[in-house]
């Protein structure tokens, strides 16, 4: 059942939190389900503009409503990831959305407040939540000074002024993570300080965290064992998510990391596997991996077990 993040994050808040899986293909959205299903979790499906376009944006849609078919106990928001003016717009009308991220981060202050609230007006007007986003994620260079770096980071100061002008439902901070496979390059880690001072100005509101794929260092050398260049690669630490949640993190983005599955299936798969050129003998082992994965992340994240709390909330 496709439900609101702002519902969800009701569930959550300061205990778990949700995870926040982008998806690209049917693959994906089988072992997304039934991951989430194996572990009894709550999730947010994460559709970013390159997968609206990757195949057709109807296609993510019926095979969404059609895993809802298959899966009918599933509670799930459908959520626009990095949308910009007009994708959020289209997705606001569309009627499958049930949440949008506006990403208007790399504005200036006030510019990022009014592209959000004009968002915000248009999405509450037919019961769509909204997400926004303030700072600037991005990987932080070792030879970056302090100052430099906590220049990108959200400001705990503005940040309560933003959430109120805005009237954005959660918003995205930026705490020391980045999009991608090389997040740190030293010994770099989440801000947990900024993340309380952000917490204490705006108590009981849902943050969101992205850029939160831990990257495996095993899953990297099986990879790299079976012909991958991954050289490098480093992620957020997991058994960071529950101390982030206690702070108010209730959505985390992880996106990589189901990237890093797929890889590591099909490589490993042809290496032992030369003669084959069949599709789907390896896409059986990523749904079946990817299932696997999805429970696992769910039992970091707190979320495991939680389903059938969400369901008599929801009165389901
Ligand atoms: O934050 C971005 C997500 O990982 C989505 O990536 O735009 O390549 O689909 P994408
Ligand atoms: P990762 O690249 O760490 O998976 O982050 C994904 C993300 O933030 C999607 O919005
Ligand atoms: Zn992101």
């Amino acid at each position: 059942m496709i439900v609101t993040t702002k519902k969800l994050f009701e569930a959550a808040y300061g205990k778990y939190a949700i995870g926040a899986y982008n998806i690209n293909n049917l693959e994906q959205t089988m072992g997304l389900f039934q991951g989430c299903l194996m572990s009894r979790s709550p999730f947010i499906i994460q559709i970013s503009k390159g997968a609206r376009t990757y195949t057709h944006k109807k296609m993510l849609e019926a095979m969404i409503r059609t895993a809802d078919e298959i899966f009918p106990e599933a509670v799930f928001a459908v959520h626009l990831d990095h949308g910009d003016e007009q994708t959020c717009m289209e997705c606001i009308e569309s009627g499958f959305y049930s949440s949008v991220m506006i990403d208007a981060s790399h504005e200036d202050f006030e510019t990022n407040i009014a592209i959000t609230k004009k968002i915000v007006d248009a999405a509450h007007a037919r019961g769509i939540v909204v997400e926004s986003e303030l700072g600037q994620l991005g990987g932080v260079e070792e030879h970056v000074s302090v100052s430099e770096a906590d220049a990108k980071l959200t400001d705990p100061d503005t940040a309560k002024e933003f959430v109120e002008r805005s009237g954005c439902d959660s918003l995205a901070v930026a705490i020391g993570t980045s999009h991608g496979a090389f997040k740190f390059s030293g010994n770099q880690a989440l801000r947990f300080d900024v993340l309380s001072e952000i917490q204490r100005r705006l108590p009981g509101f849902p943050l969101v965290m992205h850029g939160s794929s831990s990257v495996p260092q095993e899953e990297v050398a099986r990879i790299n064992a079976a012909g991958g260049a991954l050289k490098g690669a480093k992620g957020v630490d997991a058994d960071q998510f529950l101390r982030a949640a206690e702070l108010g993190v209730t959505k985390i983005n992880i996106d990589t990391d189901g990237r890093l599955v797929w890889t590591r299936v099909h490589r490993e798969y042809f290496q032992e596997h030369p003669e084959n050129f069949d599709l789907r003998p390896p896409g059986k082992v990523f749904m079946a991996e990817y299932a696997k994965f999805i429970a696992a992340k769910n039992d970091k994240l707190g979320s495991s077990g939680q389903l059938d709390a969400v369901r008599r909330m929801l009165g389901l």
